[in-house]
């Protein structure tokens, strides 16, 4: 029987399991069925092993880690090894301001992307005393009700759901291909359209000085891998600055290496008030954090942040081996470089295949956007299940995306091997093939 015809029966249908088999085993780029089949993996767990399955590395310090206590709960009874992972990515921040003013950052740790969304939202809130908080469109935040609120696509993740939390609004993102202005290809400036309609809302919608942040993924993920123009961001900084609103960068699935830079908003040069971090910190172990501003995170009342699991013992020694892994393995040069052969690989298939609207994103972090007409740019949204089980049946993993259920991404693991992302590569390809 079909992995997930089996699941039906026991977990709810809310579960829609993308792959057709049940997983025994991990290793590297690599994953073995209960029934011994090999599957390329280019799912990573939704962008989490990006230093692979079962990396010895992080098999070790959690087995460490483990041996020596697995719960303290850091609010009561502190530990070294919290604080150094604080310090180490403290150390991914910028140290000075634009003007050469130093900036202390602080961090605090959490379990999944979701609670970090959370205490974004309550540090925002309290940091500013405004209430008003911009999402934007195609985000995708998680699924807790402030985080949800947040997200943006109805259909699965706020359908029936409602009400959420009050005071939240989604701003335009500057999509490019899908952008109001009709894309840049087109010689519009999408940064500039989209951030004049953003100060237009200021006068229409919601006055600026009531915004507490804007939380924005320097990389939309969930929602269709959206790489915004170089200018967007540097400007939603500077509007920010103006009216004293919050920029919250959500690096859950951008970061660790992914897109090519430790943190994504390292490479668009703009320092964030707060940056959110969970999926591939560590490496299968949940754990996320918020590093932010102290002067923002130390506005919050003692005891006013906490969580009884947040950066265990165990999780954070996963943290530190993989944050070893990314340095010694050079994880966001091998990301650079092998997503932008992957990138040239997609783009040559796009020049004969018709139903490839778009091939975008930067490192590892990859989608091809299928339409049914590259003039009226329809999704193609049926095609996208058929090439996923053709992946599935030819031994590739690999899982859709895109508010119009349209894209498949591809997120292999960092130091995924030359050979293995080629392999992949070309059961991807037949399978476009087969069902253009
Ligand atoms: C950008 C982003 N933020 C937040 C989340 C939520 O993370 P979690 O599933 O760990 O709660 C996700 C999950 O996919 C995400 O991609």
């Amino acid at each position: 029987m079909d992995f997930r015809e089996r699941a039906r029966q026991i977990v709810p249908h809310a579960y829609a399991i993308a792959c057709p088999y049940a997983i025994d085993r991990g290793e590297g780029s690599l994953l073995f069925t209960s029934e011994g089949k090999r599957l390329i993996d280019f799912t990573t767990g939704i962008a989490v092993m990006n230093v692979g399955h079962a990396h010895p590395k992080v098999v070790a310090a959690i087995q460490q880690a483990a041996a020596k206590g697995t719960h303290y709960c850091f609010a009561i009874m502190g530990y070294e090894s919290y604080l150094q992972l604080g310090e180490r990515l403290i150390q991914q921040m910028p140290a000075q301001t634009p003007q050469g003013k130093p900036i202390h950052w602080k961090a605090a740790f959490f379990n999944s992307g979701a609670e970090a969304v959370e205490n974004a939202i309550k540090i925002s809130r309290y940091a500013t005393g405004r209430q008003t908080i911009l999402a934007f469109e195609h985000a995708f935040h998680g699924r807790t009700y402030g985080a949800m609120s947040l997200t943006s696509k109805p259909i699965p993740y706020r359908r029936k759901l409602g009400p959420f939390l009050p005071e939240v609004l989604h701003l335009p993102y500057p999509t490019v291909y899908r952008c109001a202005c009709a894309g840049a290809q087109n010689g519009c400036d999408c940064a500039q359209v989209t951030l004049d309609r953003i100060k237009q809302m200021f006068t229409t919608r919601i006055p600026a000085d009531e915004v507490a942040a804007m939380v924005i993924e320097p990389i939309v993920g969930e929602g269709g891998f959206y790489v915004p123009p170089p200018s967007f961001l540097p400007g939603l900084r500077e509007l920010c600055d103006q009216h004293g609103i919050l920029l919250v960068f959500d690096e859950v699935q951008t970061g660790i290496a992914r897109t090519g830079t430790f943190f994504r908003f390292q490479a668009a040069g703009v320092t964030p008030d707060m940056v959110l971090t969970a999926k591939a910190l560590g490496g299968g172990m949940p754990i996320s954090g918020v590093i932010g501003k102290a002067d923002v995170m130390d506005s919050v009342h003692p005891a006013g942040l906490g969580s009884t699991f947040g950066g265990n013992p165990v999780s954070v020694a996963a943290a530190h081996a993989v944050l070893d892994v990314v340095e010694e393995e050079d994880l966001c040069r091998q990301a650079s470089e092998k997503g932008a052969h992957a990138k040239r690989v997609m783009q040559g298939w796009q020049e004969h295949l018709a139903i490839i609207g778009d091939v975008r994103g930067e490192g590892l972090m990859l989608a091809i956007e299928f339409v049914k007409d590259r003039t009226t740019k329809e999704p193609n949204k049926e095609i996208v299940p058929q090439i996923l089980n053709t992946c599935y049946e030819n031994g590739l993993a690999i899982l859709s995306a895109g508010t119009f259920g349209n894209c498949v991404r591809l997120l292999p693991a960092l130091n995924i091997p030359d050979d293995l992302l080629d392999e992949g590569l070309a059961i991807l390809e037949s399978a476009i093939r087969k069902h253009a």
